[in-house]
């Protein structure tokens, strides 16, 4: 047991955005200028509200140890913000829990709800980050390979059917989705909760990007598709992506008490929440008017607009700032195709392969930045694919 907990540390690997970084900062060191549409990183400003309320609490003298649950503040704050944007009703004294980022949230969950050998169904491709907590926490990875129909990422229900197991003990969703930006509708979410109930997995659900959503798309909770998959049903999110706020590392969870309370006992004995004052930031944030989070959406989509006119083979993101470019027409793999673009053009971006094997022959191209480093980039991908 011993041993195999030291393996499973041992076979920890970097995510792609990591890996891929390490490259980058091989290439700056010897010289060459490079332009990034890599990272989910919004180059947006924390609002200056959400600033000054962090002040405040540091003037204040709210520097001591949190509530390991988090601050009973930011825990009501969750609490009304569930309700309003989505329609979830949460008791901020059992049932949320304040964590360091969607990052610890999805680590304690893991930790909390898998045994070993538990299965964990995973969409293809995903956020390659859910992959090292599952086999941390003892879990095998049960790849759902997503297809594309009408130019939009999907996860085909007899897939799905085909890959649960008596051993399944949880499903990861993302919705919106990165890197595919699928935001699934209603009837979808009615079918993948059904399945959940059914087979009796518990349903991980992270929302971080719910905010981000273009047109017609909205994101709901799928909770709210179906609310009597409650007692297996943890929603996971953070305020990084809704408020411009990486690198605070605040997020939280809702779920049913015994799970939060397992959660808990893992936060206890690690990290023990974010500090105090970042947790009256982010009460202040989600409390506060949402108006910077509606003129932030309106930013994304004209930079989504600019990325869809510019790039032949850009996908229309439904959600979320990435964009997947297809280049399955290509005879090099997207790795490959990637490496030429950052050796030979300068401009660094994901391959989709690096979020599974259903991502190949796609790109991720992140507009979380604007401005010149998205016209530059764009330009040298467009060179690059020409
Ligand atoms: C889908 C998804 N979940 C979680 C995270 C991590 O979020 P946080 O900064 O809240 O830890 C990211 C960051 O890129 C993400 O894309």
């Amino acid at each position: 047991m011993e041993q195999a907990h030291q393996d499973r540390i041992a076979a920890l690997q970097p995510t792609a955005v990591n890996a891929i970084l390490a490259e980058v900062r091989e290439l700056q060191a010897k010289g060459a200028k490079l332009v990034s549409l890599m990272r989910g990183e919004p180059d947006l400003p924390t609002p200056a509200h959400i600033v000054e309320a962090c002040a405040r609490a540091l003037q204040n003298g709210r520097t001591g140890y949190p509530d390991n649950r988090g601050e009973k503040s930011f825990r009501e704050a969750v609490a009304l913000k569930l309700e309003r944007d989505n329609h979830l009703l949460y008791d901020p004294a059992s049932e949320i829990l304040a964590t360091s980022g969607a990052t610890f949230g999805i680590y304690a969950a893991l930790m909390a709800l898998l045994r070993e050998g538990d299965e964990v169904l995973l969409p293809d491709p995903i956020y390659d980050a859910y992959q090292s907590p599952i086999r941390l926490a003892g879990g095998i990875i049960r790849p759902v390979a997503a297809e594309i129909r009408n130019g939009r990422f999907v996860i085909p229900m007899d897939t799905l059917e085909r890959a649960w197991t008596p051993k399944v003990r949880a499903l990861i969703l993302n919705s919106p989705w990165n890197p595919v930006g699928t935001v699934f509708t209603r009837e979808e979410l009615e079918r993948l909760t059904h399945f959940c109930e059914r087979r009796n997995v518990t349903l991980i659900s992270d929302e971080i990007y719910e905010t981000i959503t273009y047109g017609d798309h909205k994101h709901i909770s799928p909770l709210a598709a179906l609310p009597g998959l409650r007692d297996r049903y943890l929603h996971i999110n953070s305020l990084s992506k809704t408020y411009s706020m990486t690198g605070w590392r605040v997020g939280y969870c809702a779920g049913p008490a015994p799970l939060i309370q397992r959660m808990f006992m893992i936060l206890a004995q690690s990290s023990r929440g974010p500090a105090t004052f970042i947790q009256d930031a982010a009460a202040a944030a989600l409390a506060g008017s949402q108006d910077c989070v509606a003129a932030m959406r309106a930013e994304y989509a004209r930079r989504r607009d600019i990325v869809l006119h510019t790039l032949p083979g850009a996908m229309a993101p439904e959600g979320g700032f990435f964009a997947m470019v297809d280049v399955r027409h290509r005879a090099e793999t997207s790795d490959q195709l990637r490496r030429r673009l950052l050796h030979d053009f300068g401009v660094v971006v994901v391959h989709g392969a690096a979020y599974g094997p259903s991502g190949e022959g796609t790109l991720r191209v992140s507009f979380a930045s604007g401005g010149d480093t998205l016209r530059q980039g764009l330009e040298r991908l467009r060179e690059g694919l020409s």
